[in-house]
């Protein structure tokens, strides 16, 4: 009924945000609002001794100053249980308000550097960033753990470990071994729009106007902090200028908001500036990772090692699980991994693209192309020699997995043939060529979700869900979804989202909203589609009474006899006779357990041509080829642009990005859009992204397996040994910049 290709549609939402229409978290009017700026520690870790608010309170405008010295008590969530510490599967609300040390103004303790310890709440904005500055706050400071390097040996396993067979046996008698340490920097998610939000109380009441990935988290955390029930709050999210997994848990400021108002009695708006995302709202934290790789003479794997740290918070739970692609990439008799965090005075990190798979794999598929120049076979044919039939570590079959036809297809396209082996061996004039390769691959999760689908007698549908539109094109491949489904053209099909007064949805992250969502749309569209064939059956005056319901077909807004065009009639038609303004379905969609018998993962490769310049080492991304397979496409155009995103930011992962980090003082330097630099238009050649049909009848309902996240994973990778073909110069550490190939 649904094309593998859905139709290439525009965004319902474009014109929207395009004209400025989309009102955002902050543009959101209140009466009488005040605006709250907060004040962030200066130090890394220790106490703060005292807070002299006095000059602050003076200023002009200034209606309160709160922190820990007199905010009400804020409740914190209960613990997490451990067996719920996180292995694998979909991504949580996280943030760092696990633990009750990680509330706002809590106590006098401070774990971060950039840990808001205070609030000004003014009548206008420069009010509020004025009497903010004036803020004292002297500490007694404690030695601060701020590196990665130094703390290795306090790493904490958090369950990471896994194995199978004797690997570090199988590596020590390898004929050929590669074994290398990667290291990738932290990096910030810098969403175009800040994280802002609007609240305002009334009563025991909270309207909470915020820039989410997940609205019902937002609003489970609200109500326990401030002992209030859920029905109670309303949190409202329906557009997002980007989110990456920044957006994706509750942190402080969502908290010092809501009390800000709560305390005052006035509605306040909050943003945080460019400088302050970098502190309090998550970032990608740096990994150290070592993968040894042993082969046989032929390159045919013996053992796969990968094990390593990454920076973890005081006061959060976060895992980057960088050994994830490890345990389904690969076909070795011998496997051993692990990834443990080392808890710093440096906020909590959280997910962000593709997190986990994507660092991870810049270790692993560099390693790969190590081992493809030791064991002298081309990095194509190793991959395939040793692709993994079964998923090794659980030994399930796949759900569907299609990466041959990604290599041969963009091998093809990218003309790889072409390509001689030997570094340095391939010339454009003076410039230097490289190319090369990596694979990719991202779980195909999906979660919980309801939707309620309701046709009006005008014939037009409205499909309700809290799902979150971060402009991946949620909206649009939901109501094509339950258009097609129905049989209704798509324009009359509207998608509403980012409202708890909506039904439940997952976060939006882990690309499992067109799983989790669009398995409840397909759920509640197909039942709604039922009702009305047998309500027009049951009708003496339809022209379809007492037609068999297996012979009626949807198109057009009107059902109609399959081989009897001519008898039917429109749902308008039937809904006006029956005087029923409109007819709902509601449906629950959840994983079952014959999904679980597969495992589901979206794969791909990409193949990257650089050019370096021989003298200044600079470096040009001239052309990229990816194929992915990723089951049923729902729009050709939005998930061409999902995957060019995804790879517009893995160049930046490979190139440019970097949150820099003064580990004397725990701070991070580059904290703004001059310094923490990102792809534009002149870095990023044609993408040419190949969509690889795929027919997935395991994973869910509807087939698709979700690409948000799986376009960047491998693009650092594939231009790191593009580079090393180019230069002969290995560079392991992210981002290659021109010093570390001089
Ligand atoms: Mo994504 S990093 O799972 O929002």
């Amino acid at each position: 009924m649904i094309p593998k290709i859905g139709d290439p549609r525009d965004r319902v939402d474009g014109r929207l945000k395009v004209t400025g229409g989309a009102r955002y978290a902050a543009e959101v009017p209140m009466p009488k609002m005040a605006h709250a700026v907060v004040v962030n520690a200066t130090i890394a870790a220790g106490t703060i001794k005292s807070i002299d608010a006095a000059a602050a309170k003076k200023a002009p405008g200034v209606i309160a100053v709160i922190s820990h010295l007199n905010a009400d008590k804020l409740h914190g969530p209960p613990k997490p249980n451990p067996q719920q510490a996180q292995q694998s599967g979909p991504p949580q609300n996280t943030g760092n308000l696990r633990e009750t040390k990680a509330l706002p103004f809590a106590d006098a303790t401070v774990h971060y550097l950039g840990q808001i310890i205070a609030v000004v709440v003014a009548d206008t904005l420069e009010q509020a960033t004025h009497a903010a500055s004036l803020v004292k706050v002297a500490y007694n400071e404690t030695k601060a753990k701020t590196s990665l390097t130094a703390h290795r040996g306090e790493a904490e396993d958090k369950k990471s470990t896994f194995h199978k067979g004797d690997a570090d046996a199988a590596f020590a008698s390898a004929a050929v071994k590669v074994d290398q340490t990667y290291v990738t920097p932290y990096e910030h998610h810098n969403p175009m729009e800040a994280h802002s939000i609007t609240v305002g109380w009334d009563g025991d009441e909270v309207t909470l106007h915020d820039s989410s990935q997940y609205v019902y988290a937002v609003r489970q955390t609200l109500a326990q902090a401030f002992g209030v029930p859920r029905e109670n709050v309303r949190v409202l999210s329906p557009f997002v200028g980007g989110a990456f997994g920044s957006k994706g848990g509750t942190w402080p400021h969502v908290l010092v908001g809501a009390l800000a108002s709560r305390m005052t009695k006035r509605p306040v708006k909050l943003v945080l500036t460019r400088k302050q995302l970098f502190f309090t709202a998550g970032h990608r934290p740096m990994t150290e990772q070592r993968v040894a790789l042993g082969a046989d003479r032929d390159g045919k794997l013996v053992s796969i090692i990968h094990e390593g740290v990454s920076q973890g918070s005081e006061v959060g739970d976060y895992m980057e699980r960088f050994t994830s692609p490890t345990k389904v990439m690969y076909a070795s008799p011998n496997v051993r991994g692990a990834n443990p965090v080392v808890a710093l005075n440096v906020s909590t990190p959280t997910y962000m693209r593709a997190p986990g798979e994507n660092p991870g794999m810049f270790a692993l598929e560099s390693a790969l192309d190590e081992l493809a120049y030791a064991a002298n076979i081309d990095p194509v044919q190793l991959r395939v020699l040793n692709h993994a039939d079964r998923d090794p570590m659980q030994d399930k079959p796949w759900s569907s997995r299609s990466i041959k036809e990604c290599y041969t297809r963009a091998a093809e396209r990218f003309g790889w043939s072409r390509r001689s082996p030997q570094p340095r061996s391939m010339r454009d004039g003076r410039l230097l060529i490289g190319y090369g390769m990596a694979s990719s691959t991202y779980p195909a999760h999906r979660s919980p979700a309801s939707v309620k689908a309701s046709l009006k007698s005008d014939g037009t549908m409205v499909v309700q869900s809290a799902s979150h539109e971060m402009g991946m094109g949620t909206a649009t491949v939901m109501s094509q979804l339950a258009a097609e489904t129905i049989g209704l053209p798509a324009e009359r099909v509207r998608f509403e989202y980012g409202d708890t007064k909506l039904p439940q949805a997952p976060i939006s992250a882990g690309s499992m909203t067109v799983a989790s969502v669009g398995s409840a749309v397909y759920g509640a569209a197909r039942d709604l589609r039922k009702k009305l064939i047998d309500i027009a059956i049951a009708d003496p005056r339809s022209p379809l009474h007492d037609a068999n319901p297996d012979d009626v077909v949807t198109s057009e807004g009107r059902m109609a006899l399959r081989d009897d065009a001519a008898r039917g009639e429109t749902y308008s038609a039937l809904l006006a006779r029956q005087y029923l303004p409109t007819i709902d379905a509601y449906f629950d969609a959840k994983p079952d357990e014959e999904e679980q018998k597969y495992a589901s993962h979206a794969f791909g490769a990409h193949f990257a041509e650089v050019s370096v310049d021989p003298d200044l080492m600079i470096v040009r991304v001239r052309r990229m080829v990816s194929a992915f397979a990723a089951g049923r496409v729902l729009n050709e155009k939005t998930a061409l642009s999902q995957y060019r995103g995804g790879i517009v930011m893995g160049i930046g992962m490979a190139l440019l990005e970097q949150t820099h980090f003064d580990e004397r003082y725990g701070s991070y330097v580059s904290v703004n859009l001059g310094e923490y630099l990102m792809p534009v238009h002149a870095d990023v050649p044609e993408l040419d992204v190949i969509l690889v049909e795929e027919d997935d009848p395991h994973v869910n309902p509807i087939g698709a397996k979700g690409i948000g996240e799986i376009g960047i994973v491998g693009v650092a990778p594939a231009i790191a040994n593009a580079v090393h073909h180019a230069t002969g110069k290995r560079v392991r550490d992210l981002p290659i910049t021109i010093d570390k190939l001089l």
